[in-house]
């Protein structure tokens, strides 16, 4: 979510010479994007989104190699290295943006495997070039993976991989993890190449999920669409493989957070943003890429409309969104940012005064420093997605605290509501419900908002990323490979 300047300079080439490396990442995305300036310059930013929040640390702990695209189209790049991690950028073309990226990965299985809060388009054109770039992120994997090494592959962009990769390597072993929700099975028989997307996955010795409830989603279907018989949480395959499915909520480097917001110039700038907006007496804060599965309009809606019921007083409370600009070619995610326009003009328009607007929108991506300053800041941070994997803005949340102050509003229908209970729950589809829990938070007893916000925190710092990947990767380092399996 993060925009972080870097600078390298990779060259443009025709025929790369990869590198290797006995751990392989493998992410539509790399974690850095490459942007061009209309006068030439080139930048480097950090890539948006929970997954690369998560996996860079992890990556820049194993010395390992990553393969994913640079984030623009028609260009082809060298691979190169980038603080010990081997960086392999994999070329996509306008017209493969458009049908795998926009197309089938964000406007068919996004919304789809997002309960469908948005319609799934199914195009065949579609489909065929997300074939098309799994093979080759499959392909690029065949020749980075060292003999006997770990290939990790993430995310519903990649779902074909595990099973290309396999065909072509069957000495690796594969981990697939999938960031967002894996849907119930009746929404996910919609899907035309439902099978095709199964067997892709069962390529995989290990498939990780958000939370039980996806594995338990995934098996089913494996039950129902397969003539293959999942007992527990694992499915013997014919080639003698077995593969386990199985939850492992992904969490943030939260010392790492900890630290960047414990920063003197943090905390100045914490103190700057208070006194900007007016010092108020109370900050709300939201903090999302613009997307339709956030929740962003319920929520703005529900301060709205707490401020005209005189429930919230304006004088004394503002609300700051900051909505990171996201798939913005995509139909539905403009639809959502004109929504998103208008109410917050209407809401301001009405019920502001010169100098207090009660809502500050910030269409816009901020470097990591930025973000940790608002959520020292905030003293209400509210999380309300309609259906979201994880959500790891909360987890920033928590984790840039310093003390037991603060509250977090968090939808129940986020894979983060299961681990941090103590949270005060919204079901976002209910405004009123909605309202009433923000005003709860607001005004709760200190103690007891303070006994909920030290789990909280307990919770974050117990459960960070490095216990995620490991216990992923001890899992994955348990499977047989198939060649191991079959020379035995
Ligand atoms: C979510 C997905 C990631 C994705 C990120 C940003 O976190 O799980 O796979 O990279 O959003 O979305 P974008 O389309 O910009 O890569």
């Amino acid at each position: 979510m993060a925009a972080q300047r870097t600078e390298r300079t990779p060259s443009t080439t025709t025929d790369p010479q990869l590198p290797t490396s006995s751990f392989v990442v493998v992410a539509n995305r790399l974690p850095v994007d490459r942007i061009e300036h209309p006068d030439g310059s080139v930048d480097w930013r950090t890539s948006p989104g929970g997954l690369v929040t998560a996996l860079e640390p992890v990556m820049r702990s194993h010395d390992g190699a990553w393969i994913g695209w640079h984030g623009a189209p028609d260009e082809k790049l060298d691979p190169f290295e980038d603080g010990g991690l081997q960086l392999v950028p994999i070329p996509l073309s306008s017209s493969e943006v458009e049908e795998y990226y926009e197309g089938f990965s964000n406007g068919t299985l996004w919304p789809l495997y997002h309960d469908c809060v948005a319609h799934p388009e199914f195009h065949r054109e579609w489909w065929d070039a997300y074939v098309e770039v799994n093979q080759r992120f499959a392909d690029a994997a065949a020749r980075v993976a060292e003999h006997g090494g770990t290939v990790w592959v993430q995310d519903y962009q990649l779902q074909l991989v595990p099973q290309m990769l396999r065909a072509q390597r069957p000495d690796v072993r594969i981990g697939f993890f999938l960031h967002i929700p894996f849907p119930p099975t009746e929404l996910y028989q919609q899907l035309p190449w439902r099978r095709q997307i199964l067997e892709g996955l069962l390529g995989a010795d290990l498939v990780g999920f958000q939370i039980p409830g996806g594995a338990r989603n995934f098996l089913r279907l494996v039950r129902e669409r397969t003539y293959l018989v999942p007992k527990r949480d694992r499915v013997e395959m014919d080639d003698g493989r077995t593969v386990t499915a199985r939850a492992y909520p992904i969490s943030i480097n939260s010392a790492q957070f900890n630290e960047l917001a414990r920063d003197p110039k943090t905390v100045q700038r914490a103190a700057e943003i208070r006194h900007d907006l007016g010092d108020p007496k109370y900050l709300f804060l939201g903090i999302d890429r613009l997307d339709y599965t956030k929740g962003i309009f319920q929520r703005l809606r529900a301060f709205g409309e707490l401020v005209e019921d005189g429930q919230i007083d304006p004088e004394e409370a503002v609300f700051v969104q900051v909505a990171t600009p996201s798939r913005e070619r995509v139909d539905s995610y403009r639809l959502l940012r004109d929504d998103i326009d208008r109410l917050v003009g209407r809401i301001n328009g009405e019920i502001g005064r010169i100098g207090r607007p009660p809502i500050t929108y910030l269409h816009s991506s901020y470097p990591r420093e930025e973000m940790a300053a608002l959520y020292r800041a905030a003293d209400i941070m509210v999380v309300t997605p309609l259906r979201d994997g994880m959500n790891l803005v909360a987890k920033e949340y928590l984790a840039c605290r310093q003390d037991d102050t603060g509250a977090l509003v968090l939808s129940e229908f986020t894979g983060a509501a299961k681990e941090l209970r103590q949270a005060y729950m919204v079901n976002p589809y209910d405004i009123n419900g909605l309202k009433d829990t923000m005003v709860r938070a607001l005004t709760d007893d200190p103690r007891a908002r303070a006994r909920r916000m030290k789990a909280l925190r307990k919770q974050v710092f117990d459960h960070d990323i490095d216990r995620w990947a490991e216990d992923f990767l001890t899992d994955l380092g348990k499977a047989d490979p198939q060649d191991r399996h079959e020379n035995r």
